[in-house]
């Protein structure tokens, strides 16, 4: 894909989520859900172009590249950076880690090779940590795209990846 296929794809992309969720500023987490979703990430060049699209001086709408950026490196669904195809989130909290969470998470890293927020040379994996999942009674918890697991132990963790394509 050319660059210039990037970037007319960034802008079409864009102005469909800005049609999809308004011009206003509580849209700002939807506009880049949504290119999340299409991308996988929110590429770069998308911030730009979500500036360009929104700011309106007439309806009062303001926004800084540096705003959006901010919003999307805060959100934990969020991504600044391409992921894997397979996100685990590991739940970092003291309630999952006083039931044996440190294990897991140095076997995941170890297994892996993988520090906090890298992705495998492949793209199949992106490990990340996240906050309380709000399943503290089945701790430790690891987050598989949409799967839950809980009362994880480090044993278990080559067959739940093997899950996996
Ligand atoms: S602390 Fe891990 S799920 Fe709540």
């Amino acid at each position: 894909m050319s660059t210039l296929t990037i970037e007319s794809d960034i802008a079409a992309v864009v102005q469909s989520a800005i049609e999809k969720h308004g011009k206003k500023h509580d849209a700002f987490i939807p506009i880049l859900s949504e290119i999340n979703h299409v991308f996988g990430y929110v590429p770069g060049e998308a911030f730009r172009e979500v500036r360009k699209q929104l700011i309106d001086p007439t309806e009062r709408i303001f926004v800084a590249e540096s705003q959006l950026f901010g919003l999307a490196s805060f959100y934990d669904m969020l991504s600044t950076k391409p992921r894997g195809r397979h996100v685990i989130k590991f739940c970092e909290n003291a309630p999952c880690h006083v039931v044996g969470g440190k294990a897991v998470w140095d076997t995941l890293r170890e297994s892996l090779n993988l520090k906090n927020g890298e992705t495998t040379p492949d793209s199949k994996w992106t490990l990340l940590t996240t906050s309380c999942l709000g399943l503290c009674s089945v701790g430790p918890v690891v987050l598989i795209d949409d799967d839950v697991y809980g009362n994880v132990t480090p044993d278990q963790l080559p067959a739940i990846l093997e899950r996996y394509e």
